[in-house]
């Protein structure tokens, strides 16, 4: 079972942040188990290793923080680990638990070994996190009841149970949540072969003809991201049912994309806009983040979490210690000349 709360929506068409839509095909395009799971091959394998273990010694699982870049599959994931132990999945967001009750709550309602999911855990409040460290390590929760001089604590023991957390931002956890973390695991972007062989998967799912060029000419362009290579594959679906006969093939998907201004590498307008602004505005780099997000009126937030990592994992972008820096194959793919004295050709 699976309960979900505190969706958000985000109208960029590449963003890998989740929608609502994004919810119900993520929903049917889900996989249940290890072997329907695409890629992150090193995750899956340690994770069935500790999962087997548990398992063998009727123990819950060691809690878990998954981290990376959004869209690549903690939710899914996790859901997986639960399906795996056999247990009920609880899905919340750390800035859903908004009060210390609402976590006890939460805590109180597991049962037996079950897996409490909680996604962006680096947004819960400091009074959230203190009732959660004695929960993770000693599997016990301190309440205090009454007020002033009267009040007292007690102290109430909890079911077994598995934690895990899902952050974009490891770095932003404070070092006593983080420490409590017995497992700890980083998620990659994808290669193109693994989001084609996604693509593939949902198209078949969803009962979409699909070509093998039309499935990579999609995951070439979804940044390293299954959320988004699903979200692409919905909108190519509408061009190839009215433009064609239906099936998705390369021809159609290239003409769909470049309608929805993705260019070859899965670049949109935000992208190219900051490597503009970085290439014309300040001479290639470096700049600061902040400069460069107000210069470009986006929130540095979504220039670190969403651009940056597949803007760097296309070696368009470098990060200094004195800012960001477009490299001579971002200039490349914008059509500038690269020139060491930074001075700038068409
Ligand atoms: N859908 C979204 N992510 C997936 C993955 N990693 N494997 C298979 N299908 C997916």
């Amino acid at each position: 079972m699976i309960q979900t709360e505190d969706m958000e929506f985000a109208p960029r068409m590449i963003s890998p942040e989740n929608t609502n839509e994004d919810n119900d095909i993520e929903t049917t395009l889900r996989p249940q188990a290890f072997h329907e799971y695409i890629g992150q091959d090193k995750v899956k394998e340690n994770l069935a290793i500790y999962i087997k273990a548990a398992k063998l010694r009727g123990e819950p699982l060691d809690h878990v923080l998954l981290y990376g870049p959004p869209g690549l599959g903690k939710t899914t994931l996790s859901a997986i680990i639960a399906h795996e132990l056999g247990v009920n999945l609880r899905v919340t967001t750390g800035p859903a638990i908004e009060k210390p009750g609402d976590l006890v709550s939460l805590l109180t309602s597991l049962s037996d070994n079950d897996v409490l999911f909680i996604d962006e855990i680096h947004r819960l409040s400091r009074a959230v996190e203190e009732i959660l460290y004695p929960a993770l390590e000693d599997r016990v929760i301190d309440i205090i009841i009454g007020k002033g001089p009267s009040a007292r604590s007690i102290r109430m023991d909890l079911k077994p149970f598995t934690l895990i957390g899902a952050t974009t931002r490891a770095g932003q956890l404070s070092a006593p949540l983080r420490d409590r973390f017995g497992v700890i695991q980083r998620l990659e972007l994808y290669s193109k072969e693994q989001l084609t062989d996604i693509v593939r998967r949902s198209a078949m799912i969803l009962g979409i003809p699909c070509t093998l060029d039309g499935a990579a000419e999609v995951a070439g362009r979804a940044r390293g991201t299954p959320r988004i290579a699903n979200r692409l594959l919905k909108r190519v679906r509408d061009f190839a049912d009215v433009m064609g006969n239906g099936e998705i093939n390369q021809k159609i998907a290239s003409i769909a994309l470049t309608r929805l201004e993705i260019d070859e590498l899965g670049l949109d307008s935000l992208d190219r806009r900051m490597l503009e602004m970085i290439i014309k505005g300040y001479g290639g780099g470096p700049v600061g983040l902040e400069t460069l997000a107000s210069a470009i009126g986006e929130e540095s937030v979504t220039i670190e979490d969403v651009c940056e990592p597949y803007l760097m994992q296309l070696g368009f972008l470098g990060r200094t210690p004195r800012g960001r820096c477009a490299t001579k194959l971002a200039y490349e793919h914008l059509g500038f000349r690269f020139q060491d004295d930074g001075q700038l050709t068409l």
